[in-house]
């Protein structure tokens, strides 16, 4: 059977678990939550990322139960949460600093909240075993939580919160506190377990690269808001606003003026007559409004409904093709500096036709080299910084008119980076589709 990718939110029959429907919180005159909406489906591993007080722990606390939206709803499962306890919400939170127990055992510490709500001792015991088997404690069982390491008090926290098996977890900043290291390894540890248990986890972070590894998608946010909800790859590779696209890992903005590349009008089929009218208009972008009012109004009672005419444009003339040898006549170009040759994006919206926008090109996707390459966009300039990074090595790359980039390249032979030194006159350059041009 084919393997079927995880996407519920893809899905218009999927009913998501979470729904968070315009919610507001005010705390006096702040607002700490700005109507936001949001859908978080069973079994996802669902990420908040934002800065340092946007409102991560917040929609953490509503979810918990800890505190009810201003206004606007939460529904849980298709019902409204507001006024149901707590207690009473299949619902489990893990805080950022989790406090177990300092007296009680490993085993004592997983076993506390079971023994609140049975005394079944047989099947406690069943299932705090259960649980040492999965978060791999079975050996540290009797001893107290300072006998153990932080990574191994982070694994009893999360077996105690599991234990009572919620349908949703909620885990504020759980790795704050364990060095880097042991920070990966407890991410896989995570992943592992949430897949496992299917359990529905949330977890808080400002770690950009924790979200980016754990979650199936990650909400970004910034001052109460949603800024985009999307996988990590569409996060990565499809940022929708400037703020997402400078949050999320490493990326140079540009910004400039965009002039449509082609007409909007298809360039295929075309009637010769119609041909023959078009090569004398101007070129234009749009097709004539007031004839196709008029068609609309007088003509179309008489001969019928408008077929949109496709326009034919007349050849670009000798500049037009120098600016853009070898390149598709799609997309846009962006006047971005004085004296400096437009960036060409050929898979964005001609309708930004006029506007400004931005271009944000992560540093991966530009190349660096000391004789001029071949490409769409190529650009001259000076090495100020080159970052060492074992694997990689990013280029610091000042441009003629000042302007900073940032350009990456594997270092897969150990020679090459001797290549290029700080100071050296280079080339950069990036393919036509390389960058994702904003609208700001
Ligand atoms: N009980 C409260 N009273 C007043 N302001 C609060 C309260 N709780 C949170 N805030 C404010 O709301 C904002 C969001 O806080 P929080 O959700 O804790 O942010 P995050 O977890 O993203 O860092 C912050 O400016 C914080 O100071
Ligand atoms: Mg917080």
């Amino acid at each position: 059977m084919a393997e079927t990718v995880f996407a519920p939110w893809d899905d218009p029959s999927e009913k998501p678990l979470i729904r968070f429907r315009n919610v507001t919180k005010r705390f006096g005159d702040f607002t700490a939550i700005d109507d936001l909406t949001l859908d978080i489906f069973e079994k996802e591993f669902f990420a908040l990322l934002g800065p340092s007080g946007c409102g991560k722990t917040t929609m953490m606390r509503m979810l918990a139960g800890f505190e009810d939206p201003t206004s606007g709803a939460i529904e849980l499962a298709g019902q409204n949460i507001a006024g149901v306890p707590a207690n009473k919400r299949a619902v489990n939170m893990m805080f950022q600093s989790y406090a177990l127990f300092p007296h009680l055992s490993v085993w004592d510490n997983i076993a506390f909240g079971l023994r609140r709500e049975s005394s079944d001792k047989t099947a406690i015991a069943a299932r705090v075993d259960e649980m040492l088997k999965l978060t791999r404690l079975e050996k540290f069982a009797r001893r107290k939580p300072h006998q153990i390491s932080g990574g191994q008090r982070q694994r009893v926290a999360l077996a105690r919160s599991l234990a009572k098996a919620p349908k949703l977890l909620l885990l504020d900043e759980p790795l704050g506190a364990l060095d880097a290291k042991l920070r990966e390894a407890t991410q896989f540890e995570l992943m592992d377990i949430q897949e496992k248990t299917g359990t529905t986890f949330v977890i808080v972070t400002h770690d950009q690269e924790e979200a980016m590894t754990v979650a199936s998608r990650v909400a970004v946010m910034d001052e109460g808001r949603v800024m985009q909800v999307d996988t990590p790859q569409q996060i990565y590779e499809a940022p929708r606003s400037a703020y997402v696209a400078d949050f999320i890992g490493d990326v140079t903005l540009i910004e400039g003026k965009a002039s449509a590349r082609v007409s909007q009008v298809a360039p295929e089929a075309v009637e010769t007559d119609v041909a023959a009218i078009a090569a004398h208009l101007p070129r234009s972008a749009q097709p004539n409004a007031l004839g196709m009012w008029l068609h609309d109004k007088v003509l179309a009672p008489v001969i019928g409904p408008r077929v949109e005419p496709v326009l034919q444009l007349p050849a670009p003339d000798e500049s037009e093709k120098a600016s853009s040898a070898d390149t598709p006549d799609a997309g846009i170009d962006i006047a971005w500096a004085e004296g400096q040759p437009p960036l060409i994006a050929i898979d964005a919206d001609p309708a930004l036709d006029g506007q400004t926008v931005k271009l944000a090109l992560r540093p991966e996707k530009v190349a660096i080299s000391k004789t001029k390459p071949d490409a769409v966009n190529v650009l001259r300039g000076k090495v100020i910084d080159i970052a060492y990074l074992g694997n990689l090595s990013t280029y610091h790359v000042e441009l003629e008119n000042g302007a900073m980039i940032k350009a990456q390249m594997a270092n897969t032979r150990r020679v090459s980076r001797r290549d290029i030194v700080w100071e050296d006159a280079v080339w950069v350059s990036w393919t036509g589709t390389a960058g994702v041009v904003l609208a700001s």
